[in-house]
């Protein structure tokens, strides 16, 4: 996954160690990725960060918590129509909540 954001000198790229089950927040403080973050329980809101997938394999399952649902509807960030198609589609929402998603081995930019 790469990272990117206007408060880095330049992006970077690390890579997620198969059978991991990190959150993508956990996989930044590892690496001194600035990811914003206040509760790390999916409540505040505050490391909701951009996800583009860059492979054009498809995209795994997409899991969210119910309360990375909750919050980034309640922040605008996401729409119910988008959670549906996550869901019933495994569409990738174009937001996440860092302490919420579980990195995979794929090719993502997180944009914060
Ligand atoms: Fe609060 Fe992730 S740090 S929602």
């Amino acid at each position: 996954m790469t990272f990117s954001s206007p408060s880095m000198k330049k992006d970077l790229t690390v890579y997620a160690v198969a059978g991991d089950t990190k959150t993508l927040l956990a996989v930044a403080k590892a690496n001194s990725v600035p990811v914003h973050f206040e509760c790390e329980n999916g409540e505040c809101g505050s490391c909701a960060v951009q996800i583009d997938i860059l492979s054009d394999k498809a995209p795994y399952g997409v899991a969210l918590t119910e309360k990375e649902k909750a919050v980034l509807r309640y922040a605008g960030k996401i729409t119910q129509a988008q959670i549906d198609a996550a869901e019933n589609s495994d569409v990738p929402p174009p937001w996440r909540l860092a302490c919420q998603f579980i990195v995979r081995n794929e090719d993502i930019l997180v944009k914060f």
